[in-house]
């Protein structure tokens, strides 16, 4: 890759700590807005970023953002919220950021989506909202912004959003986990091949307008996933998977909670498969990193003081 000045939206989240471990060993200077400066102390010390804190959503704040940037990449993505919250975000960012880009010259942009966004058969805001801002991102670019989206499975890494709250979950002192969609369906991929994927993608003119769907090795259902965070951090529970009714009002219950672990728009996301019904775009290379080969070190190795911490976090979510 060239020398190129990166604008990453959504940089501070899961998936952005992988993409910015794998740029900065690159030569690129990387912007990374934020609504929380503070909060990614991390990020301060990496010379290659700068941390900016800014309203990205406040046209002014995203221009100046992305001026001059060779490259846009937009992660960011919310799994619970209101309509107007997965609107703004999933749809009227896209729209700003592919608007801006066309407007400043940008060349090229990154768009992450996600399986089954847009399909005819998904009910929930976020697949809907996600599938509309997909399209914006290439319905509206011009032929000098080349576009292309990435429509991964679940991702996983140290600190992801499924396995470190399952075994949050599975650490507290209950016999029986009632678990709501158990043979929801999924092709787990490693945080670092997508951020590789991303990567390779930047340069490759054949990448330009296409939308990749993007799937780990194997597949499994949400009850083998939780089985196997079972095994990874050594407790034994009695996982009870609930049937359609019940998980729903479960997921109804759950989205009235503060932290809304789960919501009814979740529970509507689960009920299409998020796997790939092709193998992996072959354009990328890239040697796929399956969950037994790292989950159980990142899940095994954690101090009671870290989990305490994830704990807090995850109750306390908002
Ligand atoms: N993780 C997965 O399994 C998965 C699977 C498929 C698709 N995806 C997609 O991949 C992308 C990245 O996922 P991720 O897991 O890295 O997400 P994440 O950890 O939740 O991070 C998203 C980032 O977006 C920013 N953000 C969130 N809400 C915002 C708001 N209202 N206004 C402005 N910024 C906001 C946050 O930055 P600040 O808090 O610093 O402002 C946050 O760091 C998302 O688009 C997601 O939908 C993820």
């Amino acid at each position: 890759m060239k020398k190129s000045e990166i604008c990453i939206l959504g940089g501070t989240g899961f998936v952005g700590r992988y993409l910015i471990d794998q740029l900065s060993k690159r030569d690129v200077t990387i912007r990374v807005p934020t609504r929380h400066r503070q909060r990614h102390r991390n990020l301060l010390i990496n010379p290659k970023v700068n941390l900016i804190e800014a309203d990205i959503h406040d046209e002014a704040a995203l221009e100046s953002l992305l001026t001059g940037a060779d490259v846009v990449i937009n992660l960011v993505g919310i799994l619970h919220g209101s309509p107007a919250a997965f609107r703004k975000i999933h749809i009227e960012l896209p729209k700003k950021v592919v608007n801006l880009c066309n407007r400043l010259c940008v060349p090229r942009l990154l768009h992450m989506s996600a399986l089954q966004a847009g399909s005819a058969n998904a009910l929930s805001q976020y697949l809907r909202s996600k599938g509309e801002g997909e399209n914006t991102a290439h319905h509206l670019s011009s032929h000098k912004l080349k576009v292309t989206s990435f429509r991964p499975s679940l991702i996983f890494g140290e600190g992801d959003h499924l396995f470190s709250h399952f075994a949050t979950l599975l650490r507290l002192p209950m016999l029986t986990i009632p678990l709501a969609c158990p043979d929801a369906r999924f092709a787990p991929i490693h945080a670092a091949d997508v951020a590789d994927t991303l990567i390779q993608s930047i340069d490759r003119a054949e990448s330009f307008g296409k939308r990749y769907d993007l799937c780990g090795p194997k597949e499994y259902s949400l009850m083998e996933l939780m089985e196997f965070t079972e095994r990874c951090i050594g407790v034994r529970r009695l996982i009870v998977g609930l049937n359609e009714s019940m998980s729903k009002l479960q997921s109804k219950i759950l989205g009235m909670l503060p932290g809304q672990l789960m919501t009814m728009d979740n529970f509507l996301t689960m009920q299409l498969p998020s796997t790939c019904s092709g193998p992996f775009p072959e354009l990328f290379d890239i040697e796929h990193t399956p969950i037994e080969s790292v989950v159980p070190h990142y899940l095994g190795r954690k101090n009671q003081q870290v989990r305490y911490m994830e704990y807090r976090k995850w109750t306390n979510r908002a």
